[in-house]
Formats: C-alpha cells, sequence, structure tokens
C-alpha cells in the first residue's frame, strides 16, 4: 500500500516555478541527502510544472524540455533513484498545464506509460484547462491508467480543494489530495489555510491524505510565492507545528542547497516529524476559537498537544487534561516533553499550560502514567 504514512518529499514550484533544469534537480537530490532530509523522511524528489515541451511528438507523447533537460528525464530519475530517493513528476487533467504545457486529459494512458518508462514514483496532478468532464472522473482515469502502467506510482490529486475532493479522493484512488488554493509565504496564507481545514481532517487516513499544500519554510519571501514578504521563524514553527499534527504530506518547497541551520532543525525535528508519520493517522480535535489546542491520539499509548497562538499578543494557553474524558480524582497523570526541544517537562495533573508568542506554535506530546 502507497501512502501508509503521509508523504513527505520536496517540489521544485514555490521556488522555481519554471526556473527547473537538470542541474537544479541532481543539485537538489545531493542537497536532500546532504542536509539529513532524505534521512528524516523526506524521500520524493518532484519535479513540478514546466518540464517539458510545448507540443507532443510525432506518436502524442510527451517529451522534456531539451534545453532544461538535455539528457532526458530518465537520466535524471536514475541519478535521484541513485541517491535513494524516489522520483516524482506533474501533469495536469486538462488539455494544458496551468502554465500552458500538454494536459494529459484524452492521454492518460500515454502518459502513464511514459511516466513508468522513465522512472516516475509519484504523479502531482492539477486541475487547469479542464473538459466538461465530471472532476471526480477526470481524476479516475489518470487513476486508472497509473494503477495499469506497470509501475507503482502515488498519485497526488491537485483539484485545490473544489469539487467536495475530501468527499471523493479515497474513493477514486488518489493517496493524497489538495484540499486549499495555493499556498504564499505569508503568515495571513497559513492561518487561512489551517482554519479551513479543521473540520475537514477526519476525512484524512492512511492511504489518503489530506493536503494543507507545500511547506513554506525556509522560503523568507524568495521564489515565485515569496513576494518579497516570507515568515518569520515562529510563523514557520506554527506552519509546521499545524502540518504536522494534521497529518498533511510534507513537500519542503524552498531551495535546499541554501537551508539555514535553524529551518534545517525545524524541518528535520524528529518529534515533530514522529506526530506527522504517526502509523494510526488519526485527526487531531481542535478546542478554543482565537488562541487554540488541539491534541492528536498517536499509537504507543502517547498524545501530541499543540498550543496555537495566531494573535498579536502573547498569550497563556492551557490545556485542561477534562478535554481527555481526564476527571481530577482519577488515577492518571500525564508526562509531558516539549515536542521542539526534546526536554522532559515533568509529570502534570488536571492542566498543563504555556506561554506561547505572537504568531508561534508549541507542541508536546503527552504520555498518560497510572499511579
Ligand atoms: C497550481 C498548483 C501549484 C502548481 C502550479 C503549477 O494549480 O496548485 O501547486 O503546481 O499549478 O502551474
Amino acid at each position: 500500500m502507497l501512502a501508509k504514512k503521509p508523504p513527505m518529499g520536496w517540489n521544485s514550484w514555490n521556488t522555481f516555478t519554471n526556473k527547473i533544469d537538470e542541474k537544479l534537480i541532481m543539485e537538489t537530490a545531493d542537497a536532500m541527502v546532504d542536509n539529513g532530509l532524505l534521512d528524516a523522511g523526506y524521500e520524493y524528489l518532484v519535479i513540478d510544472d514546466c518540464w517539458s515541451e510545448k507540443q507532443r511528438d510525432e506518436n502524442g507523447m510527451l517529451v522534456a524540455d531539451k534545453e532544461k533537460f538535455p539528457h532526458g528525464i530518465k537520466y535524471v530519475a536514475d541519478y535521484v533513484h541513485s541517491k535513494g530517493l524516489k522520483f516524482g513528476m506533474y501533469s495536469c487533467c486538462g488539455t494544458l498545464t496551468c502554465a500552458g504545457y500538454p494536459g494529459s486529459f484524452g492521454h492518460e494512458f500515454d502518459d502513464a506509460k511514459y511516466f513508468a518508462e522513465v522512472g516516475v514514483d509519484f504523479l502531482k496532478y492539477d486541475n487547469c484547462y479542464k473538459t466538461k468532464m465530471e472532476n471526480y472522473l477526470a481524476y479516475m482515469r489518470m487513476s486508472v491508467a497509473l494503477r495499469s502502467c506497470g509501475r507503482e506510482i502515488l498519485f497526488s490529486a491537485c483539484n485545490w480543494g473544489t469539487d467536495n475532493v475530501h468527499s471523493w479522493a479515497r474513493a477514486v484512488g488518489a493517496h493524497m489530495y489538495r484540499s486549499t488554493f495555493d499556498i504564499t509565504d505569508t503568515f495571513e496564507s497559513i492561518k487561512e489555510l489551517s482554519e479551513s481545514q479543521k473540520d475537514k481532517l477526519v476525512y484524512s487516513a492512511p492511504g489518503c491524505y489530506n493536503d494543507i499544500d507545500m511547506l513554506v519554510t525556509g522560503l523568507h519571501g524568495e521564489g515565485s510565492i515569496g513576494f518579497g514578504h516570507g515568515c518569520t521563524e515562529a510563523n514557520y514553527r506554527y506552519h509546521f507545528a499545524f502540518w504536522c499534527l494534521a497529518s498533511s504530506p510534507l513537500m519542503i518547497g524552498c531551495d535546499v542547497r541554501n537551508l539555514s541551520k535553524e529551518n534545517k532543525a525545524l524541518l528535520t525535528n524528529p518529534l515533530l516529524i514522529r506526530i506527522n508519520q504517526d502509523e494510526e493517522g488519526r485527526p487531531p480535535i481542535f478546542f478554543g476559537d482565537y488562541e487554540y489546542h488541539a491534541f492528536k491520539v498517536l499509537s504507543n499509548n502517547e498524545y501530541a498537544i499543540g498550543f496555537f497562538n495566531p494573535l498579536d499578543k502573547e498569550r497563556k494557553i492551557t490545556f485542561n487534561f477534562h478535554d481527555l474524558g481526564l476527571m481530577p480524582n482519577d488515577r492518571c497523570v500525564l508526562k509531558i516533553t516539549d515536542a521542539f526541544t526534546g526536554e522532559d517537562l515533568g509529570v502534570y495533573r488536571d492542566y498543563f499550560s504555556a506561554h506561547v508568542g505572537s504568531g508561534d506554535a508549541k507542541m508536546f506530546i503527552a504520555t498518560p502514567v497510572l499511579l
């Protein structure tokens, strides 16, 4: 089974848009390994839109851009595989991709064959230039094509959360599905996307995960979705903590060849990733309307507890153990560990509080201990 856990990797779009080529992809593969990203779980390297020629060949097959990829895609895929990574590509359910390159509609079986031949392990499938075909059927067509192409390919549907995708993505065979429009490297966008998914996460589970869009951590206002603003490090913590608690796929979008020490530490944080990758893939439950907290049941008698402060002042956030159904005289206390630092914070009864800075988040792992 694919996507037993939320898929993790890197995607070219957020930083590079159409400025992609063989050299960038191979250097990125090197950097994913050298920076410990692969070891942390980021296994898919995905080339997004703008990789092909504008026309198919005389047999109707896709052709890689000859200037960007002079040795062809298989050469790049082989290199990516040689580093121990998996290789991903992009197409679209319409007649053109969002950037105007050939889309797969009417060519699904040709394209699945092409992807299998060049060694693709992951296909992101976009939603521009659609035909009159119902949206779920357009995705179903590619799902059938991929499942019959002779290679195991993870199917990442990207219809931006439209057409009630949460109600059919799993049914059509997708392994993850975009549930939002495109993220930007701003705290407004992080807040908006996370708020919009709070009541949708119950649909996400092993085999098919709700994808809140790619990570902006480390963009710092650069790239095509940076718009010169960028987020604070606190905002990136909020972003990563929410995506981890939500079991969202974690697709890095920054230039990993130039990753700061702080962002590398965040993106490879072992306890946060453990929360994201928990094999039970359970949804969080949220409490509070402004600053809020949430918990997620993990395997092995653990609970992840996230504290989120989207407001413009520091706030004290309190997790009452009553939210877990505990009562004051129960023979049960919680041992709390700070998930960001790994620090053991001791044993608590009834409640646990922490101060959280503006636009920041904290995350804890709680283990019930019977007295
Ligand atoms: C958008 C998609 C982005 C990116 C872009 C490429 O529709 O949401 O993530 O893939 O198309 O043109």
